[in-house]
């Protein structure tokens, strides 16, 4: 019997002849050996944002079922989670900012809802027993409203003239549905979302239907079944064109004979997209993604996903690109080759390779950074070492060590990103090509599709090069100055 009930029971009158009932009813739960659960906790004291995120379960796949009306900025959407208690719990949370809330019910029946600020509470009648699986189903409509990160950009569900474009680093996620919005908790996804006639809705992963209502609306399925986390997906509607390739031949050879790509695999499918306006003065560069991915795949190995592409939006919807799962989104004006390779590096650091907190960034954007600076040395002519020296001497990069930002709002300043591949470099010349590109690799089999922390790296990258790298670590990654030469 829960705690709740015997709460119920001090209350006297009314309150203890329903607790009685509800003893009756609870009966047969007892007799299978009741569970007494605690709540969830709130958040999981993420270091910059601490309420980020919610402990007691495990999310382990989200269906949401959308449908957006670009006339009212109206979204109305079912989320259908699927999750695994990790702690016998007797209400949980779920990060929601903003709309409504209708229905909620727990494995079928209806569970109690109560918001707080950005934490949405459900506690289902029965509670629920460390290890079991449960379904968590929450509607809700409204008109989302973009978060402001600590350091200024808008994120969250953003509203274009006909249309939206979602994204989610770090916090936007929760404007548009209710969910576990820390990184540390990557589930697989299945978004399905209905749209006025003549837009197109695309979302992460692959589409495996489309179909049109009498009334006109389209509805498009989407299948993402790798890991995600939630920073990651994303939904964009509008007038867009798209483009869908099958998986690259072979990068240089032009044979055909030869294999599909040196790693063997036969790549992703690609599907690119741009609004309808930038579609004929992107198509070159969003033609190359099938190449860039092929390339990436030399370098990094295998592509986690089974689909790549880009998605070029218009100027002034998004202040950032980003890396979002299997489809970057892009702003035209940072539409270029070297976002571009950054982006679709991410999937490889950040995507399949997750944070574990977001004080461990440097693992998405050094590493996207250094991926960029590997690309150049191996397909464009310019060493890394040229690069480094030049980021080396800025200024900027160096206004604290990249794995400890001082503040949320630091998060994405340029330490992350230049002093992290930095950090590379010199462990890349400190235990030589060889052994760097056996790091690199065997990083990204060791914790594909999982999370990791700089503590994971620094003991992985000392496991394979076989001695204490503890000086590296101390002045590159840690040190608060910059070191007399590069
Ligand atoms: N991850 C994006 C990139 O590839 C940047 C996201 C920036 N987010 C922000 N809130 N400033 O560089
Ligand atoms: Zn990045």
């Amino acid at each position: 019997m829960t705690q709740r009930h015997r709460t119920g029971a001090a209350a006297g009158g009314l309150a203890a002849a329903l607790t009685a009932l509800a003893l009756l009813a609870g009966g047969c739960t007892e007799a299978g050996g009741g569970v007494r659960g605690t709540p969830g906790a709130a958040g999981l004291r993420d270091p910059y944002f601490p309420k980020l995120g919610n402990g007691g379960y495990d999310v382990r796949h989200y269906a949401l079922t959308l449908t957006y009306d670009p006339a009212s900025g109206r979204l109305s959407g079912t989320a259908d989670i699927t999750a695994r208690a990790t702690q016998d719990l007797s209400a949980f949370n779920l990060d929601l900012a903003g709309l409504t809330v209708g229905t909620t019910t727990v494995d079928g029946a209806p569970a109690a809802a109560n918001r707080a600020g950005n934490e949405l509470t459900l506690r289902p009648r029965e509670d629920i027993r460390k290890g079991a699986e449960f379904r968590a189903v929450v509607a809700y409509a409204g008109v989302p409203e973009p978060l402001t990160d600590p350091d200024g950009a808008r994120e969250g569900w953003l509203r274009t003239a006909d249309g939206a474009v979602a994204v989610g680093e770090p916090a936007g996620s929760m404007t548009w549905f209710p969910g576990n919005h820390h990184p540390s908790d990557k589930a697989a996804y299945d978004i399905t979302i209905t749209v006025p006639a003549g837009l197109e809705a695309l979302a992460n992963g692959v589409r495996t239907a489309r179909r049109t209502a009498p009334d006109g609306r389209v509805t498009s399925v989407w299948h993402a079944p790798e890991p995600m986390a939630s920073y990651l997906a994303t939904v964009t509607v509008g007038h867009y064109e798209t483009t869908t390739e099958r998986p690259p031949g072979p990068v240089s050879t032009g044979s055909p004979t030869a294999p599909a790509s040196p790693t063997g695999s036969p790549g992703p499918s690609v599907l690119t997209a741009a609004e309808r306006s930038l579609a004929a003065r992107t198509a070159a560069l969003r033609a190359e993604v099938p190449g860039i991915v092929a390339r990436q795949e030399r370098l990094f190995g295998p592509y986690p996903f089974a689909v790549a592409g880009a998605t070029v939006v218009a100027d002034g919807t998004l202040d950032y690109a980003l890396e979002t799962q299997t489809r970057p989104v892009f702003p035209l004006a940072s539409f270029d080759r070297t976002t571009l390779v950054h982006e679709l590096a991410h999937q490889w650091f950040g995507n399949s390779v997750t944070p574990a907190s977001w004080r461990d960034l440097w693992l998405n954007e050094g590493f996207a950074t250094y991926a960029e600076w590997l690309y150049g040395e191996a397909y464009e002519h310019v060493p890394a070492r040229k690069r480094f020296e030049t980021a080396f001497a800025q200024e900027a990069n160096w206004a604290f060590p990249p794995a400890e930002p001082p503040t949320a709002d630091n998060l994405f300043d340029a330490p992350v990103y230049q002093r992290g591949a930095m950090v590379l470099h010199k462990l890349r010349e400190t235990v030589g090509d060889r052994t760097f590109d056996g790091i690199l690799r065997g990083w990204l089999v060791k914790y594909r599709h999982a999370n990791a922390t700089t503590a994971d790296f620094t003991a992985y990258a000392e496991s394979v090069a076989g001695r204490d790298l503890g000086a590296l670590w101390a002045v590159w990654l840690y040190g608060e100055d910059r070191p007399s030469a590069p």
